[in-house]
């Protein structure tokens, strides 16, 4: 039977060849889900013998990766906020940047004291859950198109215990919505439609597309849910929407036109600004 340490050496060289940007890590990662290790062990342990099952299994996901495949696509789990939400083809990859607009959505909430909140784009869910889970007043719906990603985000609210306070519905943005919503929160799709095809294949491969594609310039989800978002806003409701790197000035013209104002900024890991606030003016 292969060493962990054998594996891991085998598995860091076949994605380093396959230019993948943290073969050691991934092949850790990798590992520890085929041989259900934590990573305490293999540190410790890293003569112990890995089972030949475990072993044909690490090489088959070490290949998945080599194809790109993201991590945590092939593990079916990904970490948002100190939480696991489990993943799969359907949903966006929750990304680290997006906790920027939690950070942001909670000052809102806390400043304000919103206790319903609606999440357009949900996905895995991550964004609402998350809120719902952070603050236990809360009671929130979730929309999307998918109803992939529905089945999904139904599952993360059932493995969080927040099915009670989160509703999840199929529809175009607004459209399945009667009510109105203290806080709006987006994470839409921003990137422009002639730039995806030269995302890293990670994104663009893995990634469901229509969680990608802002249109031609990046902002049709923006403008559409700028153009409604006051008809669903309780008084004194705020937007949060999560921005792409260079979308600030657009995307705070299009709120501004439809009559709201700034109401608060957060900043991503590299300190840009990833996602905005908004009021009714
Ligand atoms: C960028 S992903 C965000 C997913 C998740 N909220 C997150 O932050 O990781 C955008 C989501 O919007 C959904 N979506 C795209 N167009 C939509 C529309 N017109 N109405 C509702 N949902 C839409 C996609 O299916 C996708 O799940």
């Amino acid at each position: 039977m292969p060493t962990a340490k054998e594996l891991l050496a085998e598995g860091r060289a076949r994605l380093t060849a396959a230019g993948v940007a943290a073969p050691a890590l991934d092949a850790r990662l990798l590992l520890q889900h085929a041989a259900s290790l934590a990573t305490a062990d293999l540190v410790a342990y890293p003569e112990m013998a890995v089972s030949a099952p475990a072993a044909v299994t690490f090489h088959t996901l070490v290949e998945r990766r080599a194809l790109r495949e993201p991590v945590s696509k092939i593990i079916g789990m990904r970490e948002f906020f100190g939480r696991e939400f489990e993943v799969s083809r359907a949903v966006l990859d929750p990304r680290p940047d997006s906790e920027s607009l939690i950070e942001l959505c909670l000052a809102i909430i806390d400043t304000h004291g919103a206790r319903q909140v609606l999440d357009l784009g949900t996905g895995s869910g991550n964004l609402l859950l998350t809120l719902l889970a952070e603050r236990r007043h809360l009671t929130g719906l979730g929309i999307d198109l998918s109803q992939e990603a529905l089945k999904i985000a139904f599952r993360n609210a059932t493995a969080l215990g927040l099915v009670s306070r989160c509703d999840l519905m199929c529809g175009r943005w607004f459209e399945p919505v009667a009510e109105r919503f203290d806080l709006i929160v987006s994470n839409p799709p921003y990137i422009e439609t002639a730039v995806i095809d030269s995302l890293q294949p990670e994104v663009r491969l893995f990634d469901p597309r229509k969680a990608l594609d802002g249109g031609p310039d990046g902002l049709e989800c923006y403008r559409a849910i700028a153009g409604e978002a006051a008809s669903f806003l309780a008084p004194g409701g705020h937007v949060a929407v999560e921005i792409g790197d260079g979308q600030d000035a657009a995307v705070t013209q299009l709120f501004n036109k439809n009559g709201f104002e700034s109401a608060g900024k957060g900043l991503d890991l590299s300190g840009k600004p990833r996602a905005l606030a908004f009021r009714s003016v």
